[in-house]
């Protein structure tokens, strides 16, 4: 279903964009110390958050949208007048301002800058994310230990062709309306994901892994790619629990366009992400002017942080 913009979307008050532009300049640049941006650049980032009323509201309600066990674990934060004012440079650097006030800022990929661009690539698999066709629901990471608490996407440029939609399910109703049989497959160490390699910040890999690790929302993650999908067995009772959970994601999720400028949040601990197919034809559009997405990651801070 296609669901109420009004719901889920942040805009960012005038008065908040003005501070970051006044800011961003002179804040210390988003270096790394391993995966994770260091402390002082986290530290002097959120002394803006500190001396900002709305900043704090804003990030209030992100948090509310994100973290209600009850919610639907996603928001888009509009940061279009962060780009459109400041460029794309110090416009990103806002944005992870921004984002730092959430979770901190983690690099998951060692051979990826932090914001990882995503763009439109018609020579790799459809279903990859930066391929063009339906990438089905997933949390990304699947096969760490420690997941990434939050994934986050800035669309750039959205689909020409006007498609490309996102896709977000609440997982853990998915879950429930499982039986209590299917739900015992999925709690067992039978599951696999991709390769596991180059990747820091995350613990280490988990294979195979169950999709019910059995720990509240607050802790823990259901670990499930629709990916993984293809390589089972079609006859295995654990394929069958993980293609009911798919189907019970794709009966309730929400699907909406991302445009410029538009930065969806997931809560990995409540959802599950993905994409419909773009626009046909992407072959007559140039590549600079093809979707472009810029990823990133989060790491969840304490809860009084
Ligand atoms: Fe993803």
């Amino acid at each position: 279903m296609t669901t109420a913009p009004s719901t889920f979307r942040v805009p960012l008050p005038d008065t908040l964009v003005d501070l970051l532009g006044k800011r961003v300049i002179d804040l210390p640049a988003a270096e790394l110390d391993g995966a994770l941006l260091r402390d002082e650049a986290g530290a002097a980032y959120d002394r803006v958050r500190a001396e900002s009323p709305e900043a704090q509201i804003v990030v209030r309600r992100c948090r509310d949208l994100l973290n209600d066990p009850d919610g639907d674990g996603f928001a888009v934060l509009e940061v279009g007048p962060l780009l459109d004012h400041y460029g794309l440079v110090d416009g990103q650097k806002a944005a992870t301002i921004l984002l730092s006030w959430l979770g901190r800022p983690l690099r998951p990929f060692d051979k990826e800058p932090l914001w990882r661009p995503l763009g439109t690539n018609l020579a790799v698999d459809p279903m990859r994310a930066t391929g063009v066709g339906y990438n089905p629901l997933h949390i990304d990471v699947v096969n760490a230990t420690e997941p990434p608490d939050y994934s986050a996407l800035l669309c750039v440029r959205s689909d020409p062709r006007g498609e490309g939609y996102s896709l977000v399910s609440q997982l853990r109703r998915a879950v429930d309306r499982l039986s209590e049989g299917e739900r015992a497959f999925l709690a067992e160490e039978v599951f696999h994901g991709d390769a596991f390699s180059d990747l820091t910040g995350v613990g280490k890999e988990y294979a195979p892994f169950p999709v019910l690790d059995g720990l509240p929302a607050s802790e823990g993650f259901v670990r499930f790619a629709a990916t993984m999908l293809s390589d089972m067995n079609l006859h295995d009772p654990h394929t069958s629990a993980a293609r009911a959970l798919e189907r019970e994601l794709i009966a309730e999720q929400k699907k909406f366009p991302l445009g410029f400028g538009d930065l969806l949040v997931v809560n990995q601990h409540l959802c599950v992400h993905g994409r419909e197919p773009l626009g046909g034809r992407q072959e007559e559009v140039p590549e600079e002017r093809r979707r472009l997405l810029w990823q990133i990651f989060l790491r969840a801070m304490g809860a009084d942080s």
